[in-house]
């Protein structure tokens, strides 16, 4: 299946949690590595985050780099939880969203698309086809894609071996094992299974850690 190259961008703890129990995530990484985070976002041509991080965060999912064209925003939300009053739907007819979603009717869909924001009827399989997506994105020209999480969309797509290059920032903290994890369930029931990586490059951002790995295949 043709599809975007495809990034995970990690910001966790010492023990890979993204956020804390009742989603607070500001800021897990210290300037530095948001700074790379950042530019991270002007080298792809989308990104791509679930409905909890797009309801629980309300982001604005940009560069904030002067010259640097934001990349399109593409949200993973089935039942068309994204307000239309969010930082998301307030800009997409500056910088374009694209919604995969069920539901494509109603008072909220119609508000949405009034401000602009794409709506893409998306089968279900396993919460919605990221199949479907990908190839949907590779389509309409994204050639690169930036998963910016959370955990259980970046699962879905490590269960279809659709990362290619993870990107991790890495803060010198602990936040335990009532926080949130940065990736979701797997399903593993033997070690040969494990999704395996190399790792190649490693280097300090201040007080963080960056390391980039790519699939091995
Ligand atoms: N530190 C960081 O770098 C970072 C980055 C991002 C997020 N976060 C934090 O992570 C937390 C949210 O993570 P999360 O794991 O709860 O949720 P998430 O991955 O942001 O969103 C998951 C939701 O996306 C929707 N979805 C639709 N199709 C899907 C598919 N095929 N696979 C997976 N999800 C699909 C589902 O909701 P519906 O059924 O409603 O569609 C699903 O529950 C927030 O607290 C946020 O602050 C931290």
């Amino acid at each position: 299946m043709a599809r975007p190259r495809i990034t995970l961008k990690l910001a966790t703890s010492l023990d890979g949690k993204i956020a804390l129990a009742n989603g607070m995530s500001e800021w897990i990484t210290g300037e530095k590595a948001r700074a790379e985070g950042r530019k991270l976002r002007a080298r792809h041509d989308a990104i791509a985050v679930g409905a909890n991080t797009a309801v629980l965060d309300n982001p604005q999912l940009t560069t904030r780099i002067d010259g640097e064209e934001d990349p399109v925003r593409v949200i993973f939300d089935t039942n068309l939880r994204l307000s239309w009053r969010s930082n998301l739907a307030r800009t997409a007819k500056k910088t374009p969203v694209w919604l995969f979603t069920n539901v494509t009717t109603g008072e909220n869909a119609e508000a949405l698309e009034m401000q602009g924001v794409r709506l893409l009827k998306t089968p279900l399989n396993d919460g919605l086809d990221l199949g479907f997506a990908m190839s949907f994105l590779h389509e309409y020209g994204i050639a690169s894609l930036l998963v910016e999480g959370g955990g259980t969309l970046a699962a879905s797509f490590l269960r279809l071996d659709a990362i290619d290059v993870i990107e991790w920032f890495r803060a010198p903290i602990i936040l335990g094992g009532d926080s949130r994890g940065s990736i979701g369930d797997l399903g593993l029931e033997n070690m040969n299974l494990a999704k395996r990586f190399n790792r190649i490059e490693i280097r300090d951002l201040g007080d963080d850690l960056y390391e980039r790995y790519e699939r091995i295949v």
